[in-house]
């Protein structure tokens, strides 16, 4: 059998993915009618063979996170279970410090996906490759191609192109290695938990305390698969790449929700089309592809789309324009609003005549193999850079007003118009 291991990370991390991961943990925010990672479960079970998902991550198990693991048990007839690890334990702490329920069962190779990424991810295609290609002791990983400025927010990495071995390979490099990124997807056999024991054993051996890429100090439990394993395999050939060419993203900041919200919903093309809503008699004018919860109620009179998600509960009023968006749970938009580039968060209400606006952040088109960056909130001279607007749970935004690229706090009651600024 396979298994497969999602890493879903912990409360300290996804920082810049607040105020919406104030109300949800960031790996359950809904992209394409979905929770994040119930794509990569999605993935998961149409690999032949796989039967257990592992969802490693340090965030209190809570009733959100229990009732996602019901459902896709239930949808998908997999077992999936989170193993809570008591601190942030690095991406391969968590691995090892569970190493005997991945190993249970005595699977012949396991997937580790980084819970934050999205894409139509070729699993099944990647084990053939791994199996074709390793000789049991290996670990292949996902590669793509970036912009050389690009590349430096990634692992980097070298690779033999006749045998695809990784010869080298450094995390989140400050200056050019190489346009061949990791895409945060392996493929591993058994025998890879022996190397990061090996790992492990050296810290300890050191009486180790290394830093973390912000700078702040390293407990000896904690291991980076990037920093401290992929290294040591790359040097002992224990390391394959295969690339993608599919659609891939990180999911860091809000604003590439939006952008992984299109590439789900152009792929329901292909996987599902019966998510995207079709034009019809007596219905709102549906443009381009559009998914729409069966409990929203939409006024025939709205426009809506293109890449557009609506959640359940939503009420969308006479005359509402709808437009790259994400409207979440039980979202109120009064009637005639116009939302563009934004997320609207659960429970809010929009009032009538009021324009909800956001400026998109997408790659360049015209670069090739062009990623979507994750702006810093702020730039240089302090200023907010240019977002998609994000509207927290329970705001009310008033009728008659414009909230543009600005970022409001859950619970805020709007009193008037807003540009370029965050809403405390
Ligand atoms: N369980 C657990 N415990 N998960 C963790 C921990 C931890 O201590 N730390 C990080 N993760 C999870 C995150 O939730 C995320 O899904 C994944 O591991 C990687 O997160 P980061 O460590 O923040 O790295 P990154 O996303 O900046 O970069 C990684 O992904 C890139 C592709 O998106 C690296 O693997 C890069 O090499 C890669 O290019
Ligand atoms: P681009 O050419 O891509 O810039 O788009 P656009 O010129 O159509 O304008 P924009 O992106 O601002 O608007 C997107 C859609 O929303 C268009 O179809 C407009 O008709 C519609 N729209 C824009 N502003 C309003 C508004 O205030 N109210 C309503 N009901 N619809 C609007």
């Amino acid at each position: 059998p396979l298994k497969a291991i999602i890493l879903i990370g912990g409360r300290q991390k996804g920082t810049r993915f607040r105020p919406l991961s104030l109300e949800l943990p960031k790996p359950l925010f809904p992209v394409a009618g979905f929770p994040m990672i119930y794509h990569h479960i999605e993935a998961c079970s149409k690999v032949p063979g796989l039967r257990e998902i592992l969802l490693i991550g340090n965030y209190q198990p809570s009733e959100s996170i229990r009732q996602f693991i019901n459902n896709t048990q239930r949808e998908f007839k997999i077992q999936v279970r989170y193993l809570q690890e008591y601190t942030g334990l690095g991406t391969a702490g968590g691995i090892y410090h569970f190493r005997d329920q991945i190993l249970a069962g005595n699977p012949e190779a396991f997937f580790v996906l980084n819970g934050d990424i999205c894409g139509d991810l070729p699993l099944a295609e990647m084990y053939s490759f791994h199996v074709e290609r390793s000789d049991g002791s290996q670990m292949t990983l996902l590669g793509a191609e970036a912009t050389m400025q690009e590349s430096l927010n990634y692992g980097c990495l070298v690779e033999n192109a006749a045998t695809h071995h990784v010869v080298h390979y450094v995390e989140k490099p400050s200056t050019f290695v190489s346009t061949k990124i990791n895409c945060g997807a392996y493929i591993c056999s058994p025998a890879i938990l022996r190397d990061i024991a090996a790992v492990r054993r050296h810290h300890q051996d050191e009486n180790f305390s290394g830093v973390n890429g912000d700078g702040s100090l390293r407990s000896i439990e904690s291991i980076s698969l990037e920093r401290d394993v992929f290294p040591e395999l790359a040097s002992l050939d224990k390391l394959l790449v295969f690339y993608t060419e599919g659609f891939w993203s990180q999911i860091k900041s809000p604003g590439s929700t939006l952008y992984a919200n299109r590439h789900y919903l152009k792929l329901y093309h292909k996987t599902h089309p019966n998510r995207l809503v079709k034009n019809g008699d007596g219905q709102a004018t549906i443009i381009g592809d559009v998914y729409i919860h069966p409990t929203a109620e939409v006024h025939p009179s709205a426009t809506i789309g293109p890449n557009v998600s609506i959640a359940q509960g939503v009420t969308v009023s006479p005359g509402v324009r709808i437009r790259e968006s994400i409207i979440l749970d039980n979202a109120t938009l009064q009637d005639h609003c116009c939302i563009l580039y934004s997320i609207v968060g659960w429970n809010s209400v929009v009032g009538p005549w009021s324009r909800v606006e956001g400026t998109p952040c997408d790659p360049n088109p015209n670069k090739p193999f062009a990623k979507l960056q994750s702006m810093p909130l702020f730039n240089n001279a302090g200023k907010l850079n240019p977002s998609i607007t994000i509207l927290g749970s329970d705001v009310q935004v008033p009728g008659e007003v414009i909230v543009l690229n600005s970022i409001v706090l859950p619970h805020k009651d709007l009193a008037g118009s807003f540009r370029n600024q965050i809403i405390l």
